[in-house]
């Protein structure tokens, strides 16, 4: 794409689509928004989107979809076996990731539950660049466990670093030899490594990566959930690829690897999932589990319409200019929030703005969990709803201690074409100000706390009146007006 100069200087993203379809949203007053966040313990996730102004929670089956993604869906070939959508679906996958065979599910943690089944036993251990939340839990189940490669430096808020989501191949030759093969069932690569702020790897290093398990004969699975925004990446900072087509990058990356399995709530801009691989005799191990976990092949738990719009919207991620609105809109949020001395993950990734909460409320201890209390803290002061992504995420060591995270990050996604820029200009403003006034902001104490993934369920609550006191600042300093 060419890029856009705008003649009196502004540097702006442009979006590169129109808007169709829209929907009305509340922004509660502030006295509402403490009350809404009492009510759902602190915890975002339970948070009623009637009294959310921007749900920036995640992009996960909420990216806007295309005209074209939706007429597809009246087009449907509705049965239970052999639809004609499904062919559709299976046929675009396997054309854009170049591979034999396509598995449906229902979305991406239903294939990490088919992989781990299937691949995962007592005493394995994954190496990956880094954990998400559900692939972990789904590996720890089955009685494995995660070893994170990432270069020490990925894990520093603020770099230069154009990939931290790299994986240390040495590190990894070390590990296969210390643990052996047998014990390493599969390496696991993430594409836009959501944790650690949604940051890429370079095409460089998942061909190291695939050299030393071909060497070792293990096999090589992706996640590819947040594959666009790391195609989009891969083209604009890694110099060998700047010219390529994003249909090039990601037959390449695909050559790579031998599984790769996606939520198709992020890739592909719909609700659903699926595994691709050429490797007959894994595709058969994996198939065994689907009617019995997710529903017949050709569907997977997901409906008709829903496979129509996700071959459209895999089509749709082959064009730069349709990957590159996420991206450019997160750099954008990310340069505005420094200039308000806002700690922020830099460099810019992709899924969303990534604020540093160990620095941005570092009087707060982690036991009292300072993301989770931040993103409490940004609702109130705006109606904008984060998440949580630090120690509440993690799930506490077998003696009870609290697992502390590496990073204590809240997360204001960025769904792909769904927000103005004037909206994000609220959020950085709203965020200014709590940045300000962050002295006011302490901690959270549990008072329901699940044992598995419980930031999805768990409630807290503040350590004092401290959020009254928040209130009661915001009331003096905008006064009547939201
Ligand atoms: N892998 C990655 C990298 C993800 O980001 C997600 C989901 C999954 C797997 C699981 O996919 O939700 O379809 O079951 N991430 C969402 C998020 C939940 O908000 O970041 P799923």
């Amino acid at each position: 794409m060419q890029k856009v100069k705008f003649f009196y200087g502004d540097e702006v993203p442009l979006e590169m689509h129109k808007v169709r379809v829209v929907q009305k949203l509340n922004l509660r007053p502030v006295d509402q928004r403490l009350a809404a966040v009492d009510e759902a313990g602190n915890n975002t996730f339970l948070l009623k989107n009637r009294d959310v102004f921007l749900d920036m929670l995640t992009d996960s089956g909420v990216n806007a979809m295309s005209d074209r993604q939706l007429s597809s869906m009246m087009v449907a070939d509705d049965s239970y076996a052999g639809s004609e959508t499904f062919t559709r679906l299976e046929n675009k996958v396997k054309e854009i990731f170049c591979k034999k065979y396509f598995l449906p599910a229902h979305q991406g943690r239903a294939c990490e539950n088919i992989l781990s089944q299937v691949y995962v036993n007592e005493g394995d251990c994954i190496p990956m660049n880094y954990h998400f939340t559900t692939t972990k839990s789904h590996i720890v189940i089955n009685g494995g466990r995660v070893e994170e490669l990432i270069a020490e430096e990925s894990l520093e808020a603020n770099s230069h670093i154009p990939f931290k989501g790299n994986m240390d191949t040495d590190w990894l030759k070390r590990l296969i030899g210390e643990l052996g093969l047998e014990k390493i069932p599969f390496v696991r690569m993430e594409a836009g490594t959501n944790l650690i702020g949604g940051q890429p790897f370079a095409l460089a290093n998942l061909r190291e990566v695939h050299k030393i398990c071909k060497e070792n004969g293990i096999l090589l699975v992706l996640d590819a959930s947040l594959l666009a925004d790391n195609l989009y990446f891969i083209k604009v900072r890694e110099e060998a690829y700047k010219d390529a087509t994003i249909r090039e990058i990601t037959k390449e990356i695909s050559d790579l690897c031998d599984i790769i399995y996606f939520s198709a709530r992020k890739l592909g801009h719909a609700r659903g999932g699926g595994i691709c691989t050429s490797n007959e005799d894994v595709y058969l191990k994996l198939r065994e589990m689907v009617p019995l976990y997710e529903g017949f092949l050709t569907y997977g738990g997901m409906s008709v319409r829903e496979m129509e719009a996700i071959a459209v919207g895999l089509e749709e991620t082959m064009d730069f200019e349709m990957i590159n609105q996420g991206p450019e809109f997160i750099a954008y949020m990310v340069d505005e929030l420094q200039k308000k001395n806002v700690p922020v993950i830099t460099p810019a990734g992709g899924l969303g703005c990534h604020v540093n909460a160990m620095e941005f409320v570092s009087h707060i201890p982690q036991e009292q969990y300072p993301a989770g209390s931040l993103a409490s803290a940004i609702y109130i002061a705006s109606g904008v709803r984060g998440m949580e992504r630090g120690t509440l995420s993690e799930e506490r060591n077998p003696d009870g201690s609290e697992r502390l995270s590496n990073m204590e990050l809240v997360r204001l996604a960025l769904p792909r074409r769904v927000f103005t820029l004037s909206q994000v200009k609220y959020a950085v403003d709203r965020l200014g100000w709590l940045y300000e006034n962050r002295h006011l902001v302490e901690g959270l104490v549990f008072t329901e706390e699940p044992k598995i993934l419980r930031f999805f369920l768990g409630k807290l609550k503040p350590v004092s009146d401290w959020q009254q006191r928040l209130v009661a600042q915001f009331k003096k300093d905008f006064g009547e007006d939201m």
